[in-house]
């Protein structure tokens, strides 16, 4: 079935690319001298510091923010490429560098607030101190259950304090974790226990979204019989309870494979584990992600590396001082959360807001209330979160007595309106604004300004971090010149140490995906013949800043959410009835994106809303409740 064109809300037919160029270039905004006083980052040379002549020996300053067992001997090993290996030689341990490196000084300074989604249940607050003890009993408890250094355990949790605690355990030990989007079907969550080849599954009963307290146990049934399908078997599935001591869910725990971790831990209070001193590039963790095929990917991240990028840009780039409040209200189930919450603000000894909920419940009034009462001075969401406030309580910022020093935007492109409002109003003309434009893939920011030193563009990401040096290609390889009004693929010249080190158990999917277009000499151990496609195409103006412009392949960013199309249509096609399915992107005036399906039914089969409700339902089953937010844009029925 020939794919329909991507539509417009225009109907045009002009490409995206050609539409970026003639879009009016946007009016600078200048950080305030109040934040650039303050600021981590604000040396103007550090882009010499980090220019391509001093690579990659300038990423040592990256690795100095982390403390080490044993020193690293080379920078960057290319001898694999371009399975590049950071920081070769050196020893480490992630869940100690964000964790008991702090208890020195900071052992009673919160690490989390968690924010329950019912407004008349109490904050968490949970010390280093007590982070540090809940680590160490979860780490002592999962070594006692055979889990140990290597193996994968699958996460299917959502936004509480046990996902982080439980990341850290498995980090102390050198367990490789793999989140799966709390929101994700049981059977997206089986399919990724196959992958990873994890025996464990560690979730939790229930947690409360939109004003429901919902029923989570149930998913962990089905992941476990659709991984056994797959050919993986689950021994242990360690169920945390949204209110210890109370089951919240209405599925049986099936005898000697389900159990209460709460229960579990009573026999580990106090109980202590060492940090196992790991080498550089053993994985951390893996994150699936969409691609060109239905099957997702899984990024795999490895300690060093990935961990001293994040530090470095939660320090540099969001402006993470110990003594702020810090809130980023992504999901700690993508890449953002994993980076951004949990191993970047706590190796810089963060204070950090967890929210369990939706932002606008029970009103659109409820972050902005959360900023007040808590003292949030860093603010981080998405443009989707931005539109979905905006349109619901264009004003209500102006309620509220807080004041953001920054905010950080990331996931999609953000329309100058929107950032304008995002500025204007939440930021109330005081905070400066980063638009970090990178990926599962590459582990931290790449596209971004580094806010006391650049001026900010409505809907430009910016110039680049500090040692990213990106190039935008077209189909030929050749370079396109900045400020000449073409779009093309954009690429990073050169590794960096937040860089996946491959995709889990597919090595040539990785080289194939990420390097086949443009590499030329496939042997070379030189970094500069491997260019890394990142996935989007870009346009970048005469001042040097990119404009993103969206993914070039298969995939469909949804919310700051990549779907394959691909997956799309496989859903479609266990129903019965179906016997072609197409999925095209179309514009949404809130989540930027959202998927349109087309669908061909077989011969005999009449149109009818049954079976459109059949297709939203396998959707839903399959992959999860993001992948149809909006049955009622299935369209263009028709019988083949
Ligand atoms: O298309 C780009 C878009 O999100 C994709 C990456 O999605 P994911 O791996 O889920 O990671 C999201 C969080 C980093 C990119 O290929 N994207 C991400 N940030 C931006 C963006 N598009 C425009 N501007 C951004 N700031």
């Amino acid at each position: 079935m020939a794919k329909p064109r991507m539509k417009t809300t225009e109907q045009t037919e002009v490409s995206e690319a050609q539409i970026a160029v003639h879009w009016k270039e946007e009016a600078y905004y200048q950080p305030s001298e109040k934040f650039k006083a303050q600021a981590n980052m604000r040396d103007p040379h550090v882009f010499d510091r980090f220019g391509l002549d001093k690579f990659p020996d300038c990423f040592r300053e990256y690795a100095d923010m982390l403390t080490w067992f044993e020193p690293y001997h080379t920078v960057l090993d290319t001898s694999d490429a371009p399975f590049w290996k950071w920081f070769a030689g050196g020893k480490i341990n992630a869940s100690y560098n964000c964790v008991d490196r702090q208890l020195a000084t900071y052992a009673n300074k919160a690490a989390f607030i968690f924010v329950p989604e019912p407004e008349a249940e109490r904050d968490v607050v949970m010390t280093y101190q007590e982070l540090y003890d809940r680590v160490n009993e979860v780490a002592a408890m999962l070594r006692d259950l055979g889990v140990k250094a290597g193996d994968r355990v699958t996460f299917h949790m959502p936004m509480v304090p046990q996902l982080p605690i439980t990341m850290l355990a498995c980090a102390r030990l050198g367990i490789i974790h793999s989140q799966v989007f709390g929101g994700f079907s049981g059977q997206a969550c089986g399919s990724r226990i196959h992958d990873s080849g994890s025996r464990v599954l560690v979730t939790m009963d229930s947690y409360w979204r939109n004003g429901a307290l919902v029923d989570h146990k149930a998913n962990a049934d089905i992941a476990v019989r659709a991984a056994k399908e797959l050919g993986q078997d689950v021994d242990k599935v360690l169920v945390w309870q949204r209110y210890p001591g109370k089951y919240s869910a209405k599925t049986p725990m099936v005898p000697g494979r389900d159990v209460f971790v709460d229960d579990l831990l009573k026999d580990y209070q106090g109980k202590k584990v060492e940090p196992v001193a790991l080498p550089s590039e053993a994985p951390l963790f893996l994150m699936y992600s969409s691609g060109t095929t239905g099957k997702p990917k899984g990024a795999q991240h490895g300690i060093a590396g990935y961990l001293s990028y994040v530090t470095a840009t939660s320090k540099w780039i969001l402006d993470i001082h110990p003594e702020d409040i810090y809130w980023c209200m992504a999901d700690i189930g993508w890449i953002t959360g994993h980076s951004y919450i949990v191993y970047g603000p706590l190796a810089n000894a963060a204070t950090s807001v967890l929210y369990e909920g939706v932002p606008t419940f029970p009103d659109a009034g409820r972050p902005w209330r959360i900023a007040e009462r808590l003292g949030v001075n860093i603010f981080h969401t998405a443009p989707t979160a931005i539109r979905m406030l905006r349109k619901l309580g264009p004003q209500e910022p102006r309620k509220y007595k807080y004041h953001f020093k920054s905010m950080t935007t990331v996931g999609e492109p953000i329309e100058p309106e929107a950032w304008r409002w995002y500025y204007d109003e939440v930021g109330k003309r005081e905070a400066v604004i980063t638009d970090t434009w990178w990926m599962t893939e590459t582990g931290g920011f790449l596209g971004t300004t580094v806010p006391a030193i650049h001026a900010m563009k409505p809907g430009s990401c910016g110039p680049a971090a500090p040692g990213i040096h990106p190039v935008i290609y077209d189909e030929t390889g050749a370079e396109i010149s900045k400020g000449s009004g073409k779009a093309g693929n954009m690429c990073i010249r050169n590794p960096w140490p937040g860089i996946m080190q491959t995709i889990w158990g597919d090595h040539d999917r990785y080289v194939k995906t990420y390097y086949g277009k443009y590499n030329k000499h496939p042997r070379s151990k030189d970094w500069r013949d491997w260019p890394f496609l990142c996935g989007d195409g870009a346009v970048q103006a005469a001042d040097g800043y990119y404009r993103i412009l969206g993914r070039i392949d298969d995939v469909i960013n949804v919310a700051g959410h990549r779907l394959g199309t691909k997956e799309i249509e496989s859903a479609c096609l266990t129903v019965p009835e179906i016997a072609e399915a197409a999925v095209v992107p179309v514009q949404d005036e809130l989540k930027g994106r959202v998927p349109e399906v087309y669908v061909a039914l077989k011969p005999g089969v009449p149109p009818s809303q049954a079976v459109i409700d059949r297709v939203v339902k396998a959707n839903e089953e399959v992959i999860g409740k993001i992948a149809c937010s909006r049955p009622s844009r299935i369209a263009g029925m028709s019988a083949t």
